[in-house]
């Protein structure tokens, strides 16, 4: 099937960037097209994506680089850790890496962020860029520059901002994708619905199972308009001082499910998925929302395949870990709520609203 490639930009000035959106990007030259041609390119992936797309992608680089290496880390969420990244930093020293290596980042979002953190230390900062090949990287996570490794103590606490240089978003790494995995991408997608285009929910809620049957074209459009969105986002707040928060609508709750059962157990999306369904509620309780809005982007979430009932594990359990949250200001929780459809703003909640949405989804 035919899919012309897309452009999407991201506006930051001397650090804006093209997000390429398309099929076969990675057996095309123009894909790396004006990208630095330094000494050394250095891939960095994982053991299942490695066999799949890493010769690809070296195929492309061995002509504009000396040098291509390649980094695996071990996979899963687990793994989005220091020891990773020490694994990067030696791979990089040992080679005698200098500050033209650009450092490509083939993977989901777990590689994503910990390549981005990598080259925003890596002598003070080399050049990266993203290669996402799962649907949440390339709806969110390889986009925008938020880059981190997980502490045991929370998601995503020791990290960076730190643009790539450009995101190359090849829909043909979707074919291989775990069905589990196209679920948790789906959440990413179904958030820019109620946080900024109402139209766009629609959209999801009419082509669900044409995306859930991997239509090329359908996913075409959901990971250019997310994409878009984001870029809109990032555009007008890239260090989070206001707006890009509402690109947190349900993490809050989702953080809060992958720390408090171990990071790895939920996928993050699965996370983020029944997080959305208790911020629906929430909003709902806090009568910003209707009953049926609420309802409508939790048969959403389940149609998607995602679950929308929470782990049991005790309400004060979640708001200790909700309390540590990054979006949390001396110790009060500030949660993404739905104000009107296609609207979405940061505020804390009473305590004893927040009791009720976990009895309701959680316990
Ligand atoms: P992931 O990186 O763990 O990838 C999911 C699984 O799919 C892994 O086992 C991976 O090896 C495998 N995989 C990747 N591509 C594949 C392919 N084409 N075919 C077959 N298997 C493939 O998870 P994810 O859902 O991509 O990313 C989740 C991470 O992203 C979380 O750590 C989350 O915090 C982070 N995230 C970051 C941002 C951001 O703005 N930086 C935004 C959203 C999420
Ligand atoms: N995924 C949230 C953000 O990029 O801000």
């Amino acid at each position: 099937m035919n899919v012309e490639t897309d452009r999407v930009k991201i506006e930051l000035g001397e650090r804006s960037y093209d997000i390429l959106i398309g099929a076969n990007l990675l057996s095309d030259r123009a894909s790396v097209d004006g990208l630095p041609a330094g000494n050394a390119a250095v891939i960095v992936t994982n053991p299942t994506v490695a066999p799949l797309y890493a010769l690809r992608l070296q195929n492309l680089l061995k002509q504009r680089h000396a040098q291509c290496l390649m980094v695996e880390l071990p996979d899963g969420e687990i793994h989005k850790d220091w020891s990773s990244l020490e694994r990067i930093f030696g791979a990089l020293l040992r080679a005698g890496a200098d500050r033209k290596t650009v450092l490509y980042a083939l993977g989901g979002g777990v590689v994503g962020d910990v390549t981005g953190f990598a080259a925003a230390c890596y002598m003070r900062g080399v050049p990266f860029v993203q290669v996402p090949t799962t649907l949440l990287a390339q709806v969110d996570s390889s986009v925008g520059g938020k880059t981190a490794v997980n502490h045991p103590l929370g998601k995503n606490m020791i990290g960076a901002f730190y643009q790539p240089l450009r995101v190359i978003a090849d829909l043909d790494t979707l074919d291989t994708l775990p069905d589990r995995e196209i679920s948790a991408g789906l959440a990413e997608v179904i958030k820019y619905g109620p946080i900024a285009d109402d139209a766009f929910l629609g959209w999801i809620e009419d082509n669900l199972d044409a995306l859930l049957a991997r239509d090329k074209k359908v996913l075409a459009y959901a990971v250019k308009r997310s994409c878009e969105i984001k870029a809109w986002v990032v555009g007008q707040d890239e260090r989070e001082s206001g707006l890009r928060a509402i690109l947190n609508f349900g993490h809050t709750f989702g953080h809060a499910i992958e720390a408090g059962l171990g990071f790895g157990t939920w996928l993050h999306g699965e996370g983020v998925g029944c997080g959305m369904v208790m911020a629906a509620d929430l909003s709902h309780r806090l009568g910003l929302i209707d009953a049926a809005y609420a309802q409508r982007i939790t048969r959403l979430i389940e149609r998607a395949g995602l679950p929308i009932r929470g782990p049991q594990l005790g309400a004060d359990r979640y708001l200790e870990l909700m309390r540590g949250d990054k979006k949390s200001e001396a110790g009060e929780i500030r949660f993404v709520v739905i104000e009107a459809p296609g609207r979405a703003a940061l505020r804390p909640a009473p305590d004893d609203i927040v009791r009720e949405v976990l009895a309701a989804h959680a316990a």
